[in-house]
């Protein structure tokens, strides 16, 4: 590796995968606020995505794109080099949930998940390194995990299995890429959103009953996590910062 190359800074154009509702929408908004630019896909872009590229129209790409298509993925990162300059980070955030015990998952079910959280993620991150190495420059990745990489949870089998899978790559690639990039993992606990609507209230009692801090999770908790990854001179590079109030311990 050359010393040439400059220090790794913060971020200025971040890409942000399922940038449209939820975390991922409020992880968005957080480095439009920071100052930085965003790309944000997701494969409905939502009202409220909408309406900030259209304020800012500068500093915000949005578009419908499906994770799993390469090529639509591609020509994204394309219109987002032309429109907001060189991409130094992204935010590997999109994932589809799962509520299924795995003997009553249907192996296209399986394969979907699969697709869409790991093998999925591990390329957009490929093509973005690609990118920042390119240029000459040195980036930051954040992976947004689950605690399910770390504890056992009915019904999130394959789910897990994504998400421990990122964890892993997460480490050897802080290896690997030998200060090219700063590559972290966030693992939330459960937080509410579109993904995790289908716990009922039983449930939801129970996780906050096994929570040290006695309350869930929320996308402004994880938020500042994700934001110090991306623009703070931390140099964490390889390590998973569970976000759950403790209820992994
Ligand atoms: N909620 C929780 O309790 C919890 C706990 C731990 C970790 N997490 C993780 O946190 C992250 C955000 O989850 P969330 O709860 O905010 O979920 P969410 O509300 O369901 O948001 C998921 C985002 O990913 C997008 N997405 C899903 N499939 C996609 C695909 N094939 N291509 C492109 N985009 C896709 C969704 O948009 P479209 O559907 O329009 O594509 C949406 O923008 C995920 O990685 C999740 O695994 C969540």
């Amino acid at each position: 590796m050359s010393d040439t190359l400059p220090p790794i800074g913060p971020a200025s154009v971040v890409v942000v995968s399922g940038g449209s509702r939820g975390l991922g929408l409020a992880i968005v908004e957080d480095i439009l606020a920071q100052g930085a630019k965003v790309a944000a896909f997701a494969r409905t872009v939502t009202p409220e995505l909408e309406q900030l590229a259209t304020d800012h129209p500068d500093s915000v790409v949005a578009a419908a794109v499906d994770i799993t298509d390469n090529k639509a993925v591609a020509a994204f990162l394309k219109q987002v080099e032309a429109t907001l300059g060189p991409i130094d980070a992204l935010v590997n955030n999109a994932a589809a949930g799962q509520d299924s015990l795995h003997v009553h998952t249907s192996p296209e079910n399986i394969a979907r998940i699969i697709d869409t959280n790991l093998t999925a993620p591990l390329l957009l991150t490929r093509a973005v390194l690609r990118r920042i190495m390119a240029k000459g420059n040195r980036g930051r990745i954040v992976m947004v995990t689950s605690v399910c990489a770390q504890r056992g949870y009915s019904g999130l089998v394959a789910y897990s299995a994504t998400k421990g899978g990122l964890d892993s790559a997460m480490r050897t690639l802080a290896r690997e890429m030998h200060g090219r990039a700063l590559v972290n993992s966030v693992a939330p606990g459960f937080f509410a959103s579109e993904m995790s609507s289908v716990l009922g209230q039983t449930q939801l009692d129970t996780i906050t009953r096994r929570t040290p801090s006695g309350r869930l999770v929320e996308p402004t908790n994880i938020v500042p996590v994700v934001h110090s990854l991306l623009f703070d001179d931390t140099n964490i590079n390889g390590q998973v910062i569970t976000v759950d109030g403790g209820g992994s311990i």
